[in-house]
């Protein structure tokens, strides 16, 4: 576009979004103003062309023609030019209107945002969090670094097995996992020869040998004889696996996880083993509570286009799960059913069907009567 024609457009546009901000309601008129004013300049040149072209048609026609009509910028090169200008025009304008517009988009923006968390270790060596993480994060940090091992206890779906990864990651150690369950083999902590001689290790040896940490995930649904064993480990350092001794690496930790504080099951969460003393003492117990800002900055990152209804979905989850707790119903409304009801949102579910599939599905109607739901 030639310089003339562009400060030309830049000065209507300009003036344009100026008359606007006069009359108030910036957006609408200024942009219907803006778009007239560079109409009538682009029909002006054209215009313009025409003529010239007109009068040079004994020469060369259709040079003529050619070579205005490459001169002639494009409607949205103008626009966009144009666009510019206003916003410049409207800035100039109202300085404070723009403050304001920026502070509401910091904040909006912080919304999403997970707050940078920095903790010093106790060797002085300062560590960066900046990925979204539980607020007892720094912690667990702590305690792993004076080479304890961890017990993490809280509700469901509160973020403790994704602590685990990430505090690894924080101390830039490998990261191992493995579930265990009522039926969990000795051989998948342990490992086993198979019928050819040959040792398989496991997820558990790797950390204990070589470093790292080691996520138990639901240790209280693991059975006695198992915990057992790893207590042996945990106090003497050394471990008997199938083939043979291990002394513990002095960067292996246990972060082990639990629903419950080792006491045995409770209604909601039936069948879990009491942990023994013995067990207990060999973990710091780290409490692990919902942390609702954390929950709201995943829900609402996963419905970027429906953030008002996932709002509004976890101010529901929210009234649902005091009401439970008030009322000591056994019901469990965790952060999962408010992630993965904004991931249904995002999906194109509605409010209603996130409600029912998500929320209080599987509810006897007694507990819905209690919750305040109707039939
Ligand atoms: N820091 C995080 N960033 C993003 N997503 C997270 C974070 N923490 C937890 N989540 C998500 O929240 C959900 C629950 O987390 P997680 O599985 O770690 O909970 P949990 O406490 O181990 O639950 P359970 O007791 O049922 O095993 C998962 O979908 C997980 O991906
Ligand atoms: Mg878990």
């Amino acid at each position: 576009m030639r310089a003339s024609t562009r400060t030309e457009i830049e000065t209507i546009a300009q003036e344009a979004a100026r008359m606007a901000l006069r009359r108030g309601n910036v957006r609408k008129i200024a942009g219907q103003m803006v778009a007239s004013a560079v109409s009538r300049q682009v029909a002006a040149q054209t215009t313009e062309i025409d003529e010239r072209t007109r009068a040079m048609l004994d020469k060369s026609a259709s040079e003529a023609v050619a070579g205005h009509a490459a001169k002639l910028p494009g409607a949205t090169e103008v626009y966009s030019v144009a666009e510019r200008a206003v916003a410049d025009a409207i800035a100039a304008a109202e300085p404070e209107v723009l403050e304001k517009a920026r502070d509401a988009a910091e904040k909006a923006v912080a919304g999403f945002a997970p707050p940078v968390v920095n903790v010093v270790l106790p060797d002085r060596r300062e560590v960066e969090l900046r990925g979204d993480s539980h607020r007892v994060l720094p912690e667990v940090l702590i305690a792993l670094h004076a080479r304890c091992h961890v017990l993490l206890v809280g509700p469901a779906g509160t973020g403790k097995s994704m602590l685990a990864k990430q505090v690894a990651e924080a101390l830039a150690l490998p990261f191992q996992a493995l579930s265990v369950g009522p039926t969990t083999p000795m051989s998948k902590v342990f490992g086993y020869y198979d019928a050819h001689g040959h040792y398989h290790d496991t997820p558990f040896r790797r950390a204990f040998q070589d470093g790292g940490v080691m996520l138990l995930d639901e240790l209280d649904n693991g059975h006695p004889g198992l915990l057992a064993e790893l207590n042996q480990a945990l106090a003497l350092g050394t471990c008997a696996f199938a083939d043979g001794m291990v002394d513990a690496h002095p960067d292996f930790r246990l972060v082990a996880t639990g629903n419950t504080y080792g006491s045995g099951g409770d209604r909601t969460f039936v069948g879990r083993q009491a942990l023994d003393a013995a067990t207990l003492d060999r973990f710091i117990v780290i409490d692990v509570p919902i942390d609702p800002e954390l929950e709201k900055r995943i829900a609402l990152a996963h419905a970027p286009s429906r953030r008002k209804e996932a709002q509004e979905l976890l101010e529901k989850v929210w009234q649902l799960r005091a009401t439970a707790e008030e009322k000591n119903l056994p019901v469990m409304f965790s952060p999962r059913s408010s992630i993965d009801g904004a991931k249904l949102l995002e999906a194109g579910a509605t409010p209603d069907q996130v409600l029912r599939w998500r929320v209080i599905r599987g509810l006897s109607e007694t507990h819905l009567s209690a919750l305040g739901i109707g039939a």
